[in-house]
């Protein structure tokens, strides 16, 4: 019994030291933090893993640590502010016992100012001057030691910006149920100290910028409350832009309840350019319930990055809801992460959308709808519509007959909303004939519907668009020849089969066009005139046919010779930079030729101050030997091939791969040269290698048969300097 005591007792003891300890580090954590060491976490917020509201131990210190003359009040002096015989106020300090801090509160008081006296005063922490008439706090900026600030219900109107600065350790100001009507942009970047709580709520704020929601210079707070105001807007007026590097910190609480707010701000405006941006503010917390939301397209960016929309809207006590428009009031915006497309936002009419029309813009499908079902009151289509892409428009059902003027009308427009048409349908109208300019115009079309008209003829521009993007239905004509093109437009079968059907009229009644015999319709073939016009096509036909043989049978030579001569215009590209005058292929395997380039060719090359790439000398051990030939060849001017017979299985890959890269760099830049040289004699036969060949017919190609005498000199005058 007496050990398990002492076990107990041990664990006990153990704990409580162990506890200690950890609550130490906390409070040094937390002062090295905000750089103060008078405040003390409480002892739960080691446990924050059972807290369900604080996420980190340095949030709950945050908000529940306090300086420790806080919890002694025999440690803080009184100072009690009276009054002279014209109201001016009077500071006295009644220390009794000598003590460190003071404390100054007079409530429904009739101050009108802070009392300057107060500047003088060290080590005064906790100011209480709520329900007085105060309008200006601008004083109380030389209070350095203050740490706690109640401002209610006076009649502060404005803060500016540095109104906390320098005031290191100012950790919680209340300015509730004042007049403030505007705050400063930046006021928390002056903030010098561990400001924690900071609360405008129910005041007349109507604007808040950025720089004043997101505490860019501290990294914790634990409330910043903007309740009960009347926000409906952010600004950010300084350009504040979310770098991609910054750190936001772990920010804090902050409180949009109550306010205006209607429609979603735009995120890219407030310096998120780019929305996943907005991950930045994990560990902040937003609270924007009871404002008047409008559920419309504005809210789409944030929606379709559900998890963004989650972090920021879904957690518990975010149940943000719509108040309008008035189908979705009360519906949780979190909802319209399933129903994007209900996120639409309506086009006026002086946004161009048609008198009697319905325009929206709806983001989930990239498009603006334009709805003019039967409301073109005088049966012409409208000049403009709204300035967007991808427009979607409906005017069916409006008595349209002549498209020929309606289309020439809207292409004298400067900007026609034509060529930023997507679909479009003319259905159930009363058109007649279509002409050609109608599908010239759609060119940009991908749905064009002409079901249930009286079409009597179909144009042969309509074969610029495919036949699924049309929809004619079924279309009773009198068929002739210059219809028989159809037979091969549309589609005899799959899904699109039925998007139109091309019924002809014959004595037998109506027949498919894709079941008519042309002859039946009275085409015959080809008359006289065509007959000539075809043979004459002939002829030209013969004519092309073998001169693109020629060309092709010395394309390269041509190629070749036409550079040569071109080259004296064409001068310098943007190619890579030139690194090597001269590459050198050759096979490696053969002494003889090793000997002669190391002897002869590379030292007349280095009185000539010539670079050199000698692969079998410059390769570097290790590196991939295609790729190093690439890169050098890239970087080469001249690429000198000499050309040998080989026989080894060693040098032969290689040999034909800067065969190749030569060739291809030769082309692609006109600064490049290649230069063969016939090390071994070779005949044309005897080359495998097209390109090779080409230079051999063109001569091109220095022998060695004269290798005693001028081949350097020549191999130079060849080369590109
Ligand atoms: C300051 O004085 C007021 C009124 O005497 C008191 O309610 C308040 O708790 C005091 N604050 C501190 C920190 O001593
Ligand atoms: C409060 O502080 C005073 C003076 O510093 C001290 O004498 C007193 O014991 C303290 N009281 C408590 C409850 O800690
Ligand atoms: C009260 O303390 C202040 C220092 O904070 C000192 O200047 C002043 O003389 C003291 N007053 C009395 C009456 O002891
Ligand atoms: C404030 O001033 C009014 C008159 O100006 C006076 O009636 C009232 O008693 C004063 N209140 C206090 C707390 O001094
Ligand atoms: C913000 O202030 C309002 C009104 O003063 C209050 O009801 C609300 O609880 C405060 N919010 C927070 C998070 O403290
Ligand atoms: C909100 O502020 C932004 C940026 O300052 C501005 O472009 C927009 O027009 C404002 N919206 C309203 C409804 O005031
Ligand atoms: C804010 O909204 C309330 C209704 O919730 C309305 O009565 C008030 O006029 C609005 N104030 C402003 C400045 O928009
Ligand atoms: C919606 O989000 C998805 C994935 O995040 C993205 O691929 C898509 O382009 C977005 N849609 C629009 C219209 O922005
Ligand atoms: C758009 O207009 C329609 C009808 O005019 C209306 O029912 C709807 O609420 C409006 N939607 C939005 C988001 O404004
Ligand atoms: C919407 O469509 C336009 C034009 O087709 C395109 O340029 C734009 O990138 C699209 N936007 C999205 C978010 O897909
Ligand atoms: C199709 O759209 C492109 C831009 O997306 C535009 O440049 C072009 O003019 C349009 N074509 C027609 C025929 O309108
Ligand atoms: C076309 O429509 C007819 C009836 O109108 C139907 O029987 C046929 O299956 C349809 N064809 C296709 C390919 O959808």
């Amino acid at each position: 019994m007496k050990r398990v005591l002492h076990n107990v007792c041990a664990l006990l003891i153990g704990c409580i030291i162990l506890e200690t300890v950890a609550s130490q580090t906390l409070n040094e954590k937390l002062a090295l933090l905000l750089n103060r060491d008078d405040l003390l976490c409480p002892e739960e917020c080691l446990f924050t893993h059972q807290h369900h509201y604080f996420r980190d131990d340095m949030e709950c210190c945050m908000c529940l640590a306090q300086p420790f003359w806080m919890l002694n009040t025999s440690n803080v002096g009184q100072i009690s502010v009276s009054f002279l015989q014209d109201n001016t106020p009077f500071v006295t300090v009644n220390n009794g016992t000598y003590v460190e801090f003071y404390n100054v509160t007079l409530q429904y008081g009739n101050l009108s100012t802070i009392p300057k006296e107060l500047c003088n005063i060290n080590g005064l922490v906790y100011i209480d001057f709520s329900y007085n008439h105060i309008s200006v706090i601008d004083a109380m900026t030389c209070i350095k030691s203050l740490d706690t600030f109640i401002f209610r219900g006076n009649r502060v109107r404005y803060l500016k910006n540095n109104v906390f600065s320098g005031m290191r350790y100012l950790r919680v100001v209340d300015l509730s149920y004042n007049e403030l009507r505007n705050i400063e942009p930046g006021l928390f970047l002056h903030v010098d100290g561990s400001l924690s709580f900071f609360d405008v709520s129910n005041n007349f704020l109507e604007n808040l910028d950025i720089s004043n929601i997101i505490w860019e210079k501290q990294d914790y707070f634990c409330v910043s409350n903007f309740s009960f105001n009347v926000l409906r807007n952010m600004t950010n007026v300084m350009s504040w832009r979310c770098d991609i590097h910054a750190d936001l910190g772990h920010g804090g609480y902050t409180d949009f309840t109550y306010n205006n707010f209607t429609y979603f701000v735009d995120i890219a405006e407030m310096g998120f350019y780019d929305i996943t941006l907005l991950g930045k503010l994990y560990f902040y917390s937003f609270d924007f319930r009871f404002n008047r939301w409008m559920c419309d397209c504005r809210f789409f960016p944030l929606l379709n990055k559900s998890n963004i929309a989650n972090q920021i809207l879904g957690s518990a006590h975010h149940g943000l809801k719509c108040h309008l428009p008035p189908e979705y009031k009360d519906r949780f915006v979190s909802e319209f992460i399933k129903e994007q497309d209900l996120l639409i936002c309506n086009i006026s009419f002086a946004d161009k959308c048609p008198p009697n029309c319905r325009c929206f813009y709806q983001p989930s499908r990239n498009r603006t709808v334009v709805t003019c079902r039967s409301s073109l009151i005088s049966h012409k289509l409208p000049l403009v519509l709204p300035d967007y892409v991808n427009l979607v428009i409906d005017f069916s059902s409006n008595r349209i007959s002549n498209l020929q003027v309606e289309f020439q009308r809207l292409l004298s427009e400067e900007r026609t909303f034509l060529i930023r048409t997507k679909e479009i349908s003319f259905a159930s109208n009363i058109i007649k004939d279509i002409p050609d300019i109608v599908f010239v115009a759609l060119n940009n079309a991908t749905k064009i519907n002409f079901m249930n008209n009286l079409i009597t003829r179909i144009p042969k521009s309509l074969k610029t668009h495919r036949p699924c993007d049309v929809l004619f239905g079924t279309v009773n004509i009198s068929c002739g020849c210059s219809d028989i093109w159809l037979q091969n437009w549309l589609p005899s079968s799959g899904h699109c089969f039925n998007n139109t059907r091309v019924m002809c009229h014959t004595s037998a009644g109506l027949i498919s066009i894709l079941d008519i015999d042309k002859y039946l319709i009275g085409c015959s073939d080809a008359d006289s005139i065509t007959m000539w016009v075809q043979i004459c096509l002939g002829i030209c036909l013969c004519c092309t046919i073998v001169s693109a043989l020629i060309i092709n049978q010395f394309r390269l030579e041509m190629y070749i010779l036409l550079r040569e001569y071109l080259f004296t215009f064409r001068q310098m590209s943007n190619s890579p930079p030139i690194a090597y005058d001269v590459y050198i292929s050759c096979n490696e395997q053969d002494p003889n030729l090793r000997k002669w380039i190391t002897y002869t060719l590379l030292s007349y090359f280095k009185d000539k101050r010539l670079s050199v790439f000698l692969p079998y000398r410059d390769c570097q051990p290790g590196t991939p030997r295609e790729d190093e030939i690439r890169e050098t060849m890239a970087k080469s001017r001249n690429m000198v091939i000499i050309l040998s017979e080989v026989c080894d299985d060693i040098s032969k890959p290689w040999l034909s791969l800067e065969l190749r890269y030569a060739w291809l760099n030769y082309r692609n830049d006109w600064r490049r040269n290649i230069v063969i040289i016939n090390y071994d004699l070779l005949e044309t036969k005897d080359l495998s290698d097209k390109y090779i060949k080409a230079f051999f017919r063109l001569g091109k190609c220095i022998d060695f048969s004269n290798y005693t005498k001028d081949i350097n000199p020549k191999v130079i005058s060849l080369i590109r300097h």
